[in-house]
Formats: structure tokens, sequence, C-alpha cells
């Protein structure tokens, strides 16, 4: 067996299903399969779901049973991680609730996405997520933090300075990683290295950095290539490319997981799926229940 090279941290019950027509009526039973699925693959970091305003994204509003009904899992499986996403304390507090040992925050450069996302403009976001973090942290719930639009929004150009700034503030807070997504898939492996060389002028290790990658314009795998040459080792992924979010122009999918898988597969580098069958049986019930083609 290969050993794990990359990180993988599977995206696709949370951000993928949350904004795919139709996973707003997925029972608990179906996600729970779902995930159950992506365990027997091998994946041992997967975001199970999210405690934000059930009305801004209902397909997300049965994440509390959900996570009860993974318990059994949980405990036959200690070494998988479920990650629950959280926009504030309310959240964090539905997180603590089902025992969470890890929650995402999630913010964004671009003050229109940041709007429209969690209604509120980039720089109070920010002033509003670092007692969520430190409460986070001191109750022994791991924080990991997303980032969004750090390729550019339609209000703003690529920054890469400015998202460098913010992954420190971050990461400062006490995040353990930060996610950097590039939220309409409009990256490049030109843009990936100068956003690396930014981050590490600031003084961040990249080993607390991951790349959150969309396929919108099929240029995903050529910037995780990008990435990963320049060090960057964590890397989201979702089952079947499932999603997008509901918030940006191009909602297409994120980095599909099996075309990652296959690229590592290429270079004899690991991801940490050592059942790749189980995967391709985990992403073809799920875009079954979607009514999707595999
Ligand atoms: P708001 O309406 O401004 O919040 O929403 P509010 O504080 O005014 O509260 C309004 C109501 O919501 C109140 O209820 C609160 O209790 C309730 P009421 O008193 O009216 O009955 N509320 C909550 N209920 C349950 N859980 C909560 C919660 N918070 C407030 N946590 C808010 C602001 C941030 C809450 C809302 O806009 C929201 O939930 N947004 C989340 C949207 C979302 O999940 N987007 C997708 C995630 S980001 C993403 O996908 C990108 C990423 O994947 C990376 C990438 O792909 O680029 C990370
Ligand atoms: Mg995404």
């Amino acid at each position: 067996m290969i050993a794990s090279d990359i990180r993988l941290f599977d995206v696709s019950a949370r951000d993928g299903l949350q904004n795919e027509p139709g996973a707003a009526a997925l029972s608990v039973a179906d996600k729970v399969e779902f995930i159950t699925r992506l365990v027997a693959a091998g994946l041992t970091r997967i975001e199970a779901g999210s405690f934000v305003k059930p009305s801004a994204v209902p397909a997300m509003a049965n994440s509390a049973e959900v996570a009860a009904a993974l318990a059994p899992m949980q405990a036959a499986h200690p070494e998988v991680i479920f990650s629950y996403l959280v926009p504030n304390l309310k959240g964090l507090e539905r997180a603590r609730a089902i025992g969470a040992k890890e929650v995402a925050v999630f913010l964004a450069v671009s003050e229109e996405f940041s709007r429209a996302n969690i209604n509120q403009g980039v720089e109070d976001a920010f002033t509003a997520i670092a007692p969520v973090i430190a409460q986070a942290v001191a109750g022994g719930v791991r924080v990991r933090g997303y980032i969004s639009t750090v390729f550019g929004y339609d209000d703003m150009a690529f920054s890469p300075d400015a998202v460098a700034t913010r992954a420190k503030q971050l990461l400062g807070m006490g995040c353990y990683e930060v996610s950097l997504g590039d939220t309409t898939g409009i990256g490049s492996p030109g843009m990936v290295g100068e956003l690396v060389r930014a981050l590490q002028d600031v003084g961040i290790a990249l080993e607390h950095v991951a790349m959150h990658f969309h396929d919108t314009f099929g240029k995903a795998i050529g910037n995780v290539a990008a990435s990963y040459a320049l060090g960057i080792r964590s890397f989201d992924a979702a089952a079947g490319g499932l999603g997008g979010c509901p918030y940006a122009n191009s909602p297409k999918g994120n980095l599909r997981l099996e075309d990652l898988l296959a690229w590592c597969s290429a270079q004899g580098i690991g991801c940490g799926v050592t059942d790749a069958a189980a995967l391709a049986k985990a992403s073809g019930f799920m875009l079954g229940r979607l009514g999707k083609a595999a």
C-alpha cells in the first residue's frame, strides 16, 4: 500500500450536499449510509454536516440527527474525525451538544460573497468569529478555518497578500488548519504559486494550509498538482464531485475525489483512500439518491 502523503478532507456530505437539488429531501438514514460508505473507503476526515441557520441551507437542517446516528460508527472508528460547519456561537453550541470533536468556521475575502453567505461584511465577520474559535478550542474542540473566494470574486481582484493576511489571522485565532477556497473555480497554477509565496512571506507553515478547489472550468487537478509541487499536502474533495456553493455565481462541483485519487495513483502518492471500489459505491449511492448520473 502507498503511504498516505496527502491529507484528504472529504466535504461531500456537507459542502457537497448543501447545494444539490433534492438534498433537502434526503433522510438521515441516506446520509448515514453515504457517510458509512465513505468511512469504508478509508476516509478519516469527513465533514458530516453544518449547524447554520436551517432556513439558509435546508439540506443541512437534519445535521444533529445525522450526528446522533453516526455515534455507533464513531465508537467503532475512533480514528475518524467528523467535522461540522458553524457560523457563530449558536452553531458552536449546537455542535457541542452532539459532541463534535471538530468544527469549521467559514469566512471570505470578498465583501459581496461574505454578505450573501453570512449576512456580514468581511471585517465584522473576522471579528465575530474570534470568540467562536476561542470557545471551541477552550472546550477541547479543534477548529478548521475556511476562507472562500481566495482567487477573486465579482467585486474583487485576486489579492494574494490580502488572503495571506486573513489566513494568518485565522491561524492566530486558534485554527489548526486554514482551507483556502477557489469558490468559483477561477484559480490557475500561476495564481496558486503567487498565493503560496504570499503565505510563506507572512510566515505561515504550509502544513497548516489546505486547498479547496472547484472544477468549474476543469482546472482543479492542475491546481492540485501546482499546490502539491509547492509543498501543500492537505486537500478538500467531494465524492462524486458533489456540490458547489449556494451563494457563488458558478456553483459547479467541488474537486471530484475520484479525480484526485486517479491523479495521486498516477503520481504514486497516497491520499488515504484504501478502497477505491468502496468510494465508487459511496458516490454511486448518493448520486443515485439525488437522481444524478454516476
Ligand atoms: P442572520 O439571519 O443574519 O442571523 O444569519 P441572526 O443572528 O440575525 O439570526 C436570525 C435567526 O437565525 C435567529 O432565529 C437565530 O436564532 C437563527 P429567530 O430568533 O429569528 O428564530 N440562527 C441560527 N439557527 C440555528 N443555527 C445557527 C443560527 N444562527 C442564527 N447557527 C447566519 C446569519 C450566519 C446565521 C446565516 O446567514 C447562515 O446560517 N449562513 C450560513 C450559510 C451557509 O451555510 N453557507 C454555506 C457555507 S460556506 C461554503 O459553502 C463555502 C465553503 O464550502 C468553501 C468554498 O466552497 O468556497 C466553506
Ligand atoms: Mg466547495
